[in-house]
């Protein structure tokens, strides 16, 4: 496979653009340095570079694009309504109906607010927690990777560069599945939590009880719960974490999937802590959300189209089904190749993810990067395994066996040592301090 075209303007990209991607989790760290191919184009679950390389995806837009990309009725519907102006001085008719369309399969949500991201959706929930309660902390689920690129919780990560000690205080953890790790947290500091902040699911189910004791806890502290549902909604269950597992929030940030790929995302939740952000009442205001772009007429199209089709075909269905017809014939051809000591597979069917880890069974990078370069070379760009509706039985067979010739080569390099097969320098995680990173 050749990347030479796309390999001659890495250099250009990142004279351009700090980081060489709008996006870290995109990143050039995160792919070998030997093929890293700028994409040109989709349709469907595959992707085309720069070079002309064809790819079935598994990354698709970190999990935005659930049916398919240039997914026709959604591309359709957002072309109309383009073709009718984009923003205007007052609220768009749109915007009642794309509302109506989303609280109807938010189970317990009375109101809704959109945005163009997940991130200030998110940050929206806290800062209306905070005025709601009159508190100042805000408790997250350590272990969980990103909720928002603000302040609030880029301060607790490696990378808080350039936020005041101050603000990273006032952000305490707590553990997923560990119901003692939260009554700690009220015990610790009584009255002063704000909110809670978890998606309701990541790599493990929720145990019994769970999720029904943070509702629980909540309800008698006066805190307000949050589930950030950017990646199980639309994925999970029509309804998100909260509808697969029966538990309602006090709010819910949306976005990633809701317009498979547009930049929609919603805060949604209970009247009385939303209308804080509104006009009729009589409390201090709250800026909770907004923007100039927030409504576009386009995004809220593409989000009622792609509501439309969740509702009217058995997307949810497929996104599990076809996920676990890839996991099954993964774990074949993982045991086939005698590699199940060091790759994993993790999650839910619906939204996959796999380790790797060297002879000694330590996690390990090198062996990512091995990976990823066997994949890629056999046409499957797969930084994890997230099913869209669009991924068929050709393309999962397809993957299953580009992963099974990798995984022959992996074997061979836990064998003979990884320096033999790895063409480039590792790749890195993007939580880190310091870079250790030079082009090429
Ligand atoms: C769980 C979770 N929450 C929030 C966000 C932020 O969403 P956005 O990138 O749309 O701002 C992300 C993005 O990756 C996410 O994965």
């Amino acid at each position: 496979m050749d990347f030479s075209k796309s390999l001659s303007l890495v250099e250009r990209f990142h004279s351009l653009i700090p980081g060489g991607s709008h996006t870290y989790a995109k990143g050039d760290d995160q792919y070998p340095a030997h093929m890293l191919p700028y994409a040109a184009r989709g349709k469907g679950c595959r992707m085309w570079d720069a070079d002309g390389n064809e790819f079935i995806e598994w990354g698709m837009g970190l999990r935005s694009v659930t049916l398919g990309h240039a997914y026709p009725p959604v591309v359709e519907a957002a072309r109309e309504a383009m073709l009718g102006g984009t923003n205007f001085i007052r609220p768009t008719l749109i915007e009642l109906e794309a509302a109506e369309a989303l609280l109807d399969i938010i189970p317990g949500a009375e109101m809704v607010k959109f945005s163009k991201d997940g991130s200030d959706a998110m940050s929206g929930a806290v800062r209306v927690s905070r005025a709601y309660t009159g508190r100042d902390l805000v408790a997250i689920c350590g272990g969980q990777p990103f909720f928002s690129v603000d302040d609030w919780f880029i301060g607790t990560t490696p990378m808080s560069a350039g936020i005041p000690q101050a603000t990273r205080d006032l952000t305490v953890t707590f553990r997923y599945n560990d119901i003692e790790s939260v009554e700690q947290l009220f015990d610790r500091y009584p009255g002063q939590l704000a909110c809670l902040v978890l998606e309701p699911e990541k790599y493990d189910p929720p145990e019994d009880g769970f999720l029904n004791g943070l509702r629980d806890l909540c309800d008698r502290h006066g805190t307000v719960l949050i589930f950030d549902e950017m990646i199980t909604g639309f994925r999970w269950h029509l309804g998100g974490g909260q509808g697969f597992h029966g538990v309602v929030p006090d709010l819910s940030a949306w976005g990633k999937a809701m317009a498979n790929g547009f930049s929609v995302a919603a805060l949604a939740g209970r009247k009385d802590i939303m209308e804080l952000g509104g006009l009729l009442h009589d409390r201090e205001r709250v800026f909770l959300l907004s923007g100039t772009h927030a409504a576009e007429t386009h995004g809220l199209a593409a989000a009622i189209a792609t509501m439309r089709v969740y509702r009217e075909e058995p997307v949810i269905e497929t996104l599990w089904r076809q996920g676990q017809r890839l996991a099954d014939e993964l774990l074949r051809a993982i045991a086939d190749q005698g590699v199940g000591e060091h790759i994993q597979l993790f999650g839910r069917p619906c939204c996959l993810v796999y380790g790797t880890k060297d002879a000694e069974g330590e996690p390990s990078q090198p062996f990512r990067t091995l990976f990823l370069q066997e994949i890629m070379q056999r046409g499957v760009i797969a930084p994890s395994l997230i099913v869209s509706y669009s991924h068929d039985d050709e393309a999962v067979d397809r993957t299953v066996e580009a992963f099974h010739g990798a995984f022959g080569v992996y074997r061979k390099a836990l064998r003979e040592g990884i320096n033999g097969y790895l063409e480039s320098r590792p790749v890195q995680p993007v939580w880190r301090t310091f870079n250790e990173y030079r082009l090429g």
